[in-house]
């Protein structure tokens, strides 16, 4: 059944941006609920060192924290890629740094997308250096077809196609963050 919550429907009279809704508020929730329990049975016992990836990560790392039910702590990592426009290259600038050492704990680097897969391969290498405990992935979402290099995920929210995505963390131009919804953008939006 569709997810018909007003922030979803179709807004007679004024431009939507958004051409339709690709993953309901809905469908995220319960996949954040599903990631969470999971996540809690595989760590049991333990404690969870949640590493975000600014900005993007912000929104589905408070869904994923609030469905833990193991004990958990926060950082988070602000990184520029150095590549041209919207591509990535794989080498990776940090703008800021993690404030706590990482070293024999229990770390999950939480993003809201993979996409070439050249980011998260680069912090998987960066994080697995600081000798943590262990080190896993959590993703929103999976765009599993622009990958170029193989990189592992342990949990993923949702593969989905390669469309221009917004919502649910992930922007335009700084814009659309807060969208409930994952949404694919209007191509006359970003000139595509
Ligand atoms: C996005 C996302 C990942 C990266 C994935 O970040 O959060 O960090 O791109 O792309 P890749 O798999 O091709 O390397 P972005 O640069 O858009 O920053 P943001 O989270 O601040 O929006």
């Amino acid at each position: 059944m569709r997810d018909h919550s007003l922030s979803e429907r179709e807004d007679s009279g004024s431009y939507n941006p958004i051409a339709r809704v690709l993953v309901s508020r809905r469908r995220l929730a319960a996949r954040a609920a599903q990631l969470g329990a999971q996540i809690s049975a595989d760590y049991a016992g333990q404690e969870l060192h949640m590493v975000g990836i600014l900005k993007g990560a912000t929104i589905f790392m408070a869904d994923l924290a609030r469905a833990l039910s193991i004990p958990a702590t926060f950082d988070f990592m602000a990184i520029s890629s150095y590549g041209a426009g919207s591509q990535s290259s794989g080498v990776v600038r940090f703008l800021k740094d993690l404030d706590e050492g990482i070293e024999g704990r229990h770390v999950l680097i939480v993003e809201d997308i993979v996409d070439t897969g050249l980011t998260l391969h680069y912090l998987r290498e960066s994080l697995a250096a600081r000798r943590p405990a262990s080190l896993a992935v959590a993703v929103a979402l999976d765009k599993s077809s622009r990958r170029q290099v193989a990189v592992p995920v342990e949990y993923v929210g949702f593969r989905i196609p390669d469309a221009f995505v917004v919502g649910y963390g992930l922007d335009y131009a700084g814009s659309f963050r807060n969208l409930p919804y994952v949404g694919i953008l209007r191509p006359e939006v970003y000139g595509g």
